[in-house]
């Protein structure tokens, strides 16, 4: 453990929330900072675990169950950088009633390449359009060449529909889990640590909400965060994709993918049909823009998961 590491997620995250209204990340002191000492400022508060000492305070506790939620999926989804370790033991209300998390030994991060294939999917997801859901999963590597996408598209519909006809607030954020978790395993995605880590981190936040109001519905409390987010995102992709006509053509729409894509797909088929030599230069290139796509599909699995869950959210 080193804990200036420790230091530089807090300052990050202090960065990235600073115009965060009602939340506050504390300094740190790197004059007084080493591998085995973390210096930050000292909170005067409570801990959110006792909610009968915030009500005595006068604090708005069903303000501060949503405000929670909102905040930890602000977090995840504009600056992809989040807390993952967000249990009552780590969050404290000030004396101005703000928000204060400690403990940044566990952060979850999203890349930016998630984010787009999140806009992307999320967006066949609310239109209910489970086909084209399924066909950018397979389009963009997120599942196997293999998986019938008939099967896939009615996997997610499983997930998808449910949610639409019921009261919001008899959904239960765990059991939405196990489900999704049991679709990926059918369709033989891989797990990614840092989307364990969110819905690991989703179902305490839900938690430690649910404790200063049971009556939170983290449904309605979510969906202006994700609606917003949805709508900074949507706009770019939508500008590059006026030209495009049909969903085959969706990956055309994230400037980064093609090439990488069309590069790695040559070079495979060279390697595949074994017109290079093993130890010529191309060879040696070849073999690192295969490495390249491979690393590409492990990032985007997360936003194939990640989506799932936000597009369910959204609803
Ligand atoms: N900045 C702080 N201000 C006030 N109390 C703190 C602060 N940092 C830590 N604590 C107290 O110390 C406890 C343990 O700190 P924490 O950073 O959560 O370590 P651990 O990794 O052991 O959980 C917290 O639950 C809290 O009660
Ligand atoms: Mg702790």
């Amino acid at each position: 453990m080193d804990l200036r590491f420790e230091a530089a997620a807090a300052n990050e995250y202090a960065e990235n929330t600073k115009n965060d209204i009602g939340f506050k990340v504390p300094q740190i002191y790197w004059n007084f900072t080493s591998e085995n000492v973390m210096t930050l400022d000292w909170i005067d508060g409570i801990s959110i675990r006792e909610t009968e000492e915030l009500k005595k305070r006068n604090l708005n506790t069903e303000k501060i169950a949503e405000d929670i939620i909102q905040n930890f999926l602000r977090h995840a989804v504009r600056d992809g950088f989040f807390h993952a370790d967000m249990h009552q033991g780590n969050v404290f209300i000030d004396n101005n009633g703000q928000i204060v998390p400690i403990d940044f030994g566990i952060m979850g991060r999203l890349d930016k390449m998630s984010k787009r294939f999140l806009a992307e999917i999320l967006f066949g997801f609310i239109q209910r359009d489970y086909r084209k859901v399924a066909e950018v999963h397979l389009l963009a590597g997120l599942v196997p060449k293999n998986v019938p996408i008939d099967d896939l598209a009615q996997a997610l519909r499983s997930i998808g529909e449910p949610i639409f006809g019921q009261a919001v607030k008899d959904i239960s954020g765990g059991k939405l889990l196990k489900q999704l978790f049991d679709v990926t395993e059918k369709f033989n995605m891989q797990t990614q640590p840092q989307l364990l880590m969110l819905q690991k981190t989703m179902v305490v936040v839900e938690g430690v909400a649910r404790k200063l109001n049971p009556n939170t519905n983290i449904w309605t409390t979510s969906k202006p965060v994700l609606e917003n987010w949805l709508r900074e995102t949507k706009d770019p992709i939508i500008a590059i994709n006026e030209t495009l006509q049909n969903t085959s053509e969706v990956i055309k729409r994230l400037p980064e993918f093609p090439e990488i894509m069309d590069k790695a797909n040559q070079a495979l088929t060279y390697l595949a049909s074994g017109q290079i030599p093993q130890n010529s230069n191309s060879y040696t290139a070849l073999k690192s823009k295969k490495s390249e796509m491979i690393a590409f599909r492990n990032q985007s699995i997360i936003g194939l998961l990640v989506l799932v869950i936000f597009g369910l959210l959204v609803f």
